[in-house]
C-alpha cells in the first residue's frame, strides 16, 4: 500500500522533519520508479527550504513550517508528473558553472562536457586558445558560455533559431560576466550563413546538434518527451540532418587546419564519420563518452598542419 502525500492536516499532530520527510519522498518516488529517488528528494526539499542540498544534513532535526511544507508538496506534485527536477529547480550545472533552465531549453548533460573539453584540449595544443570559434544550437548557452569562460582570449559566436532559447543564453552569459561571446538568431539550413562570415575565419566549430531520429524520438522517456522542447533533440528525420549541415558548413568556414568538434548519438558513429569524410574533412576520430558509446566526432579542413 502507498503512503499519501504529506499532509499536516491530514495528521495535525505530526509535524515533519527534514530527514523524515526525506525518507517519505525518496520511498515514495522509487515505489513509482523513478531514478535516483534520494537525490530527486534532496533537491526539492532543499529548494523548498531555500537551503543548498548539503545543508540539510547539518538540519536534519528542523521543523517545517506549513508554508515550507506546502510548497515542498507544490515541487512534488510538478515531478510526479515527470517534469525534470532542474526545470523545478530552473537550474543545472554544466563544467562547475551554474546556469539558468527553463522549459525552452535543453537541460545540459554531463556527455557534452566531453565535447567541451575536448575542443578546449585541441584549441590550446593547437596555439588557438585566442582563436574565433563557431557554436551551433546554443540552447541556455552552456557550451558558449563555457568555452569563452575557460578560454578568455577566444571569441565565440553562437547559432540559435529559438528566441526563448537565446533569451535565457543571454542571461547565463550575463550571469557569468563574459564580454567575448555573441549570440546571434540564426537557422542553421540558412543558405546565407556561409556568406555572413568573412571567409574561413573559424578555429573550430563546436555543436551539439539535434541528432535523435523521429523515430527514436517517440520512444524517448518522459521527462525528455514531453517536458524538453523538441526542436532541441530531434531533427524531425533520420537524425543526420545537422550532421550533414554543420559537416558541410565547417569546410566552409573553418580555418585550414581548424577542428570540428560534434556531439553525436548511439550508435551513429560509423555513418557520422563518414559522412564528415565525405564533406570534405580530414583525421576524422570518434571519441567514446564514459559509457563506452562513440559521442565526439571530430574532423579537420584540409590543408592545414596535421591535426594534434
Ligand atoms: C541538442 S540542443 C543543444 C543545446 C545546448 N547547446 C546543449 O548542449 O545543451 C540543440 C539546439 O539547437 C537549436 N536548433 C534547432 N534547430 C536549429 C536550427 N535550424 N538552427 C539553429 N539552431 C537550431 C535548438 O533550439 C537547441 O537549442
Amino acid at each position: 500500500m502507498t503512503t499519501p502525500l504529506p499532509t499536516n492536516e491530514d495528521a495535525p499532530e505530526r509535524k515533519w522533519t527534514v530527514l523524515p520527510l526525506l525518507e517519505w519522498t525518496a520511498h515514495y518516488l522509487r515505489e513509482r520508479s523513478f531514478e535516483e529517488s534520494r537525490l530527486n528528494a534532496e533537491l526539492l526539499l532543499a529548494h523548498a527550504l531555500r537551503l543548498p542540498r548539503l545543508g540539510l544534513y547539518l538540519q536534519f532535526d528542523r521543523p517545517l513550517a506549513a508554508r515550507e511544507l506546502a510548497l515542498f508538496k507544490k515541487l512534488l506534485l510538478r515531478r510526479m508528473t515527470h517534469e525534470p527536477v532542474q526545470y523545478i529547480l530552473g537550474e543545472t550545472e554544466f563544467m562547475g558553472l551554474p546556469f539558468e533552465v527553463t522549459s525552452a531549453v535543453l537541460i545540459p548533460r554531463p556527455e557534452t562536457e566531453n565535447l567541451v573539453e575536448e575542443s578546449i584540449r585541441w584549441l590550446k595544443s593547437s596555439g588557438s586558445a585566442g582563436g574565433r570559434i563557431l557554436e551551433i544550437g546554443t540552447g541556455s548557452g552552456n557550451i558558449a558560455v563555457a568555452l569563452g569562460k575557460f578560454l578568455p582570449g577566444a571569441h565565440v559566436t553562437s547559432l540559435e533559431t529559438s528566441g526563448d532559447a537565446l533569451e535565457v543564453a543571454r542571461r547565463n552569459c550575463e550571469r557569468h560576466g563574459l564580454g567575448n561571446v555573441e549570440f546571434l538568431r540564426r537557422d542553421v539550413f540558412s543558405a546565407e550563413l556561409e556568406g555572413e562570415f568573412d571567409g574561413r575565419v573559424f578555429d573550430a566549430v563546436v555543436s551539439n546538434p539535434p541528432y535523435v531520429s523521429e523515430a527514436e524520438f517517440n520512444l524517448l522517456e518522459p521527462e525528455v518527451r514531453e517536458f524538453e522542447p523538441r526542436l532541441a533533440t530531434t531533427d524531425g528525420a533520420d537524425g543526420f540532418r545537422f550532421i550533414r549541415r554543420i559537416a558541410g558548413l565547417a569546410t566552409g568556414v573553418l580555418r585550414p587546419g581548424g577542428g570540428m568538434f560534434l556531439e553525436i548519438g548511439y550508435g551513429q558513429a560509423e555513418a557520422a564519420a563518414r559522412i564528415a569524410r565525405e564533406s570534405g574533412l580530414t583525421g576524422i576520430g570518434v571519441q567514446n563518452d564514459f559509457g563506452g558509446i562513440g559521442r565526439i566526432l571530430t574532423g579537420f579542413a584540409a590543408g592545414g598542419f596535421p591535426p594534434s
